[in-house]
């Protein structure tokens, strides 16, 4: 009996399946997945620039090898992602001869990415991260100068969600982002969403993508969260967790990624192992994360790993090549880690 088992009456314990793991099918990897979790993300294979790169082109491969897998696995499947600012090709927000485009005309391209997506998997995803990020990391408190806000206003992000429900009426809705236990950035969203609950607009619940560390966010913050967004009436899912271990190199989300930063042991201190000590410290923190998660099981539908073992985790190489990082609940040979067994323990009595 894996994880998910474990925590069957809690929430659903999820993982994202790298596109790799899909085309090369990797058994091995999707036996473990399956015995493991009882949800899935695409990590990438949804994308709006893999696979929908250009106006008539779709690139499903990937992404029905994944829905299949969770099909006939009976997972929780996760859509990701319909409308981000990131990994979307330039040629969707410029119009004919390269003149800029007109609101009308992007709305168009909105609708028929969301449609076109979730009919397809309609009756097969469960959720959807319909919005991605809309929230400025220049002080938290405003909207994202994107391309989505610059051209069609805030009301970009409603349309996406009432395009989406019409779409499939019976999938679950979520707004996904990072650091939303930010104070400002709490209060930022809270009020779109207070607003749209107001007002009926379709959305079902929060993603926190749940990019930790060892010591940040302290866990009080995190349940702060949890009781500000759930107050509301609205689902919670930990969507991307992962717990990194290495000293910070920068705020490095929503930055531009530096080319400052050169191959040092500072930034790379465990480039063979963990050390022993630094498992314990991982194993402690996801102890307690899970700890607090079954502790607001109520309105905690998923959590969600963004990866599975640490050979893949998207935390590694970055920001510089060759750095090694052990944010995951599964070793480099997908041997469960200290966390693991340290999260498995919640549940033994
Ligand atoms: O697959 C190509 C490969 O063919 C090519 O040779 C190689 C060269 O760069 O790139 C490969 O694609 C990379 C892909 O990861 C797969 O490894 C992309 O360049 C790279 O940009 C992409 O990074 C992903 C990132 O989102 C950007 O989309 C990470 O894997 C993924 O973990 C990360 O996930 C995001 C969530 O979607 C949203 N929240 C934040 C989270 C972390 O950034």
């Amino acid at each position: 009996a894996g994880l998910a088992d474990a925590f069957k009456d809690d929430f659903f314990v999820g993982a994202a399946i790298s596109t790799d793991t899909l085309m090369q099918d990797d058994q091995q990897l999707l036996g473990l997945i399956d015995r493991e979790f009882s949800s899935v993300t695409a990590e990438n294979c949804q994308k709006w620039e893999e696979i929908h790169p250009a106006e008539n082109q779709w690139n499903w491969e990937a992404s029905d090898k994944f829905i299949e897998f969770g099909t006939q696995h009976n997972k929780h499947i996760l859509g990701h992602t319909l409308v981000w600012h990131s990994q979307i090709p330039a040629s969707v927000f410029t119009g004919d001869e390269g003149l800029p485009i007109t609101a009308k005309a992007l709305l168009g391209r909105m609708e028929n990415h969301i449609n076109t997506l979730v009919d397809r998997y309609r009756g097969k995803v469960n959720t959807w991260d319909v919005v991605n990020e809309v929230v400025s990391d220049n002080g938290y408190g405003s909207w994202r100068k994107s391309p989505w806000f610059n051209i069609l206003g805030k009301d970009f992000m409603e349309h996406a969600f009432r395009t989406a429900a019409a779409a499939d009426p019976n999938a679950e809705l979520l707004y996904n982002d990072y650091n939303m236990h930010y104070p400002a950035k709490r209060g930022f969203l809270t009020g779109v969403l207070a607003d749209y609950l107001d007002r009926g607009v379709p959305i079902n619940g929060v993603g926190f993508q749940a990019h930790y560390s060892l010591e940040d966010p302290e866990l009080d913050e995190i349940e702060k969260s949890i009781e500000t967004y759930a107050e509301m009436g609205l689902k919670l899912h930990f969507t991307e967790l992962d717990v990194d271990v290495l000293p910070k190199a920068f705020d490095y989300m929503g930055a531009e990624i530096s080319t400052n930063f050169e191959y040092s042991e500072k930034l790379n201190p465990y480039p063979d192992e963990l050390p022993a000590m630094v498992q314990e410290k991982l194993a402690e923190r996801y102890a307690k994360l899970f700890a607090l998660f079954v502790k607001h099981r109520d309105v905690i539908e998923r959590v969600t790993t963004w990866g599975v073992t640490d050979a893949h985790s998207w935390k590694n190489d970055w920001p510089v090549k060759g750095r090694q990082n052990y944010p995951l609940l599964f070793d480099r040979e997908a041997k469960p880690k200290a966390a693991y067994h340290a999260i498995r323990r919640l549940k033994q009595t």
